[in-house]
């Protein structure tokens, strides 16, 4: 992987406001430029505390395309450690997760206790009397941060906080764990993994893509409802639904005003009126009745913030990118802290049945994906179109921009974000 910023690419000429153009989704080069301005200098989703909660737990994953370990040392502290032995070279964890109060790395042996510290080095006579192992300890990550247990890292010593980050997604953070009677929601339930055949980009835009459920996925979307719920009141011309831009890569489907009327869709249709009853009245003691009834009604949020997170139904979906047309998205459902165990099981059921291998709804959208790769194969004419309700779209009090439920500013503001960190000077 170069480290080069590729200075001869003009990104506001490729990113127009109503237009982009497919170059984007393909070029090796235009790859490398993002992972370096964007992936390597971002605030970038890691993981969850819930995912290493006792001493010694940890996961492995990436930031960017840098392996990491995030770790939980004895004293109940997590740290972002790069995966790299200082020796030479070698990654010092090859599992997706576990427990260990040290990593020992194959090679030559050199080892390292969870918070990075170099403990032992076999033979180290043969480094003289100046050796000093504490100048080797793993490399961290340069900034990590929490917002309701959700760990985010940056690789840039510099750069606006995490909330200046998150902004006004921050209360859309908080309506997903707040569905939890405790305020907190648990990511212990394993993940899947899905990789397609494309662009790390489509999996983002598409996932607050209001225009293309009532039609990709109406076989789907037909079946769950049984004809109970018109799909066109959700995802169709007459959805009082808005699409909505959050400002700094962060865009919403806002379903709220369809949930309230249907009951909110953190109920899953067939559960027991006893569950129900107990959930509501957990929800009351902890949030009051008038505030926990709301947040049952108002249901889980739909959003997502740029490059990597994903808020959808119960599940958090990372994305993770591996070349200019091949990506990996892993689902994380998550469980409600001191809800029923009949709710908790009725998401995970929702996460295959839904997004599995062999789901409803999940195939159809990385067909789509690999498709759309297909077709920028074709490139007589390689503009995208992207104005779909460029003029109808409202300003609210707040600053947020807002369009029809069908319409793409949602991924206007994604892309108003790349071309924005794509460009930005330093
Ligand atoms: S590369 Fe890790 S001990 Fe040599
Ligand atoms: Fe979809």
């Amino acid at each position: 992987m170069e480290t080069t910023a590729n200075a001869n690419v003009d990104y506001r000429a490729l990113v127009l406001d109503d237009r982009i153009n497919g170059r984007v989704y393909y070029d090796p080069a235009i790859f490398r430029d993002e992972i370096d301005r964007i992936w390597h200098r971002e605030w970038i989703y890691v993981a969850h505390e819930s995912e290493v909660p006792e001493p010694g737990d940890y996961v492995m994953r990436q930031v960017g395309m840098q392996p990491v370990i995030v770790s939980r040392d004895e004293d109940g502290q997590v740290h972002l450690l790069l995966n790299r032995c200082m020796h030479r070279g070698n990654t010092v964890c090859q599992s997706e997760r576990g427990n260990a109060h040290a990593f020992r790395c194959a090679y030559h042996g050199w080892t390292y206790n969870n918070r990075g510290d170099l403990v032992g080095v076999p033979y180290a006579a043969g480094y003289g009397t100046a050796f000093n192992k504490r100048e080797y300890a793993l490399a961290r990550v340069p900034r990590m941060a929490a917002y309701r247990g959700l760990i985010f890292a940056s690789l840039s010593a510099e750069g606006p906080t995490l909330m200046d980050r998150l902004g006004a997604s921050a209360r859309l953070i908080d309506q997903f764990v707040d569905l939890s009677p405790a305020g907190e929601i648990v990511v212990r339930s394993g993940v899947l993994k899905h990789s397609y055949r494309g662009n790390w980009k489509m999996a983002l835009e598409n996932s607050v893509d209001g225009y293309h459920p009532n039609i990709l996925h109406h076989a789907a979307m037909a079946m769950m409802t049984r004809g109970k719920n018109s799909m066109e009141t959700i995802f169709g011309e007459g959805s009082e639904a808005l699409t909505r831009d959050l400002g700094n890569g962060a865009a919403q489907l806002d379903l709220n005003p369809v949930n309230v009327r249907n009951g909110g869709r953190v109920v899953p249709p067939g559960w027991s009126k006893g569950a129900y009853d107990e959930y509501r009245a957990a929800m009351e003691r902890h949030y009051g009745a008038a505030r926990g009834q709301r947040i049952i009604a108002e249901g889980p949020p739909h959003f997502c913030i740029a490059p990597n997170i994903i808020f959808i139904l119960n599940q958090l979906r990372v994305i993770q990118p591996v070349s200019a047309e091949e990506t990996v998205i892993s689902y994380y459902p998550t469980l409600l802290k001191d809800a029923p165990a009949e709710l908790n099981n009725r998401r995970l059921s929702e996460t295959y049945l839904i997004h599995g291998p062999a789901g409803r709804v999940a195939p159809d959208d990385f067909e789509a994906y690999e498709r759309n790769q297909a077709g920028f194969q074709a490139r007589v004419n390689e503009w995208l179109v992207l104005r779909r309700g460029l003029h109808r779209e409202n300003r609210e009090a707040d600053g947020a921009l807002t369009g029809h439920e069908t319409d793409e500013t949602t991924q206007r503001a994604i892309w108003r974000y790349y071309r924005e960190a794509m460009t930005r000077e330093g």
